[in-house]
């Protein structure tokens, strides 16, 4: 394990006030958001619309490293330039999906469990080899009746940790990813509760795997009320909540929090990371960033469409949410910035959730 080559990666993925972009849907996930706005739903598909992505002017200015899948690590531009080149000419850092899903975990009614520790470490090698420089491994948690159990978190922080150690001997950055959800309808209080225990065996775990927290990233939820539930919290107490469960359970010699969007609206999301930011940056000892998906990346799904002709319109949605969110990250966000750009923009990322 090369300690200093993980630790200047990890600072390197939350320097600058920028953050991650995760384009690592799978391809079922992928094809399930292309068929709500009627794109076709191949392999060519797919690779047009992640060329759309990493072929955004500036898309560098804000975006610090980029998550990927298997299938788009290895895929290449129309004229041949494999992906992973454009994106490390771009001086963004690739990154790699490695787990392979959420299962139901056995005994647990309505609980899961995330798989692909079997292989990991060759798996880790190829990527290595191939220039990914961080992974990814998403837990899901969910909140209701009687659950999360003590079974579903604890497993889950193990696979983590265990995914996270195999990262590090590999030489690889581990984004740990542990998403308490936000469906149900579940009390702010409630989110903030399941979070902290969530994130303390979570740490519990990483510590007992001898993971080096110096060179790892967590990619937490922000603590967020149920999506169900009619009344919301306004952002500065979302900011409040979770910066105070991060302080609770996060050790200082983590790097960087890189927050999951989880599904919420994109100007909610960069409102949200902005409050954070503008109320605790200084008095916090990590870095406040982002990791989102479909906060940054929906707007400029809704207005491709699959269509060749609207590939730089939305390419200019994708770079506006990524300029939102950097300013996020310095605690300049204003809601004036979303003017910025033309309203076909404007509308798509009002409307995305
Ligand atoms: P969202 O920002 O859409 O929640 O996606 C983040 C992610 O990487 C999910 O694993």
């Amino acid at each position: 394990m090369n300690t200093q080559q993980l630790m200047d990666t990890a600072k390197a993925l939350v320097a600058d006030d920028k953050g991650l972009l995760a384009m690592d849907e799978s391809n079922p996930t992928c094809n399930k958001r292309f068929a709500r706005l009627g794109i076709p739903q191949t392999e060519e598909a797919r690779r047009a619309y992640r060329e759309l992505i990493v072929t955004t002017p500036g898309l560098g200015e804000s975006i610090s490293g980029v998550i990927l899948y298997d299938e788009t690590i290895r895929q290449k531009k129309e004229d041949g330039t494999p992906f992973l080149k454009v994106i490390t000419d771009a001086g963004i850092i690739p990154g790699i999906k490695v787990d392979t899903g959420a299962k139901a975990l056995a005994g647990h009614h309505g609980e899961k469990v995330t798989e692909g520790l079997d292989g990991l470490r060759g798996r880790l090698a190829e990527y290595s080899q191939m220039g990914a420089r961080f992974a990814k491994w998403r837990a899901v948690i969910a909140v209701g009746d009687g659950i999360p159990s003590g079974g579903c978190i604890e497993a889950n922080a193990h696979a983590l940790a265990r995914y996270a150690a195999l990262c590090q001997e590999a030489g690889v950055v581990p984004v740990v990813e542990p998403e308490v959800l936000m469906d149900g309808e579940h009390t702010l209080e409630r989110c903030r509760e399941v979070t902290e225990q969530v994130l303390r065996m979570g740490f519990n775990q990483l510590y007992t795997q001898r993971v080096m927290l110096e060179g790892m990233i967590l990619k937490p939820n922000m603590v967020l009320p149920g999506l169900t539930r009619a009344q919301h919290e306004d952002v500065n107490e979302v900011a409040d909540a979770t910066v105070r469960c991060l302080l609770q359970a996060v050790p200082a010699a983590v790097p960087g929090i890189a927050f999951l969007s989880g599904g919420q609206p994109s100007e909610l999301a960069s409102a949200r990371l902005n409050a954070m930011n503008l109320r605790f940056k200084s008095r916090v000892p990590w870095a406040l960033a982002f990791s989102f998906a479909r906060a940054i990346q929906q707007p400029a799904l809704e207005i491709w469409q699959g269509q060749q002709a609207n590939v730089s319109a939305a390419q200019q949605a994708l770079c506006h949410r990524a300029r939102c969110n950097r300013a996020a990250r310095r605690g300049e966000y204003t809601p004036a910035m979303e003017l910025e750009v033309g309203p076909e923009q404007r509308h798509a990322a009002q409307a995305s959730h």
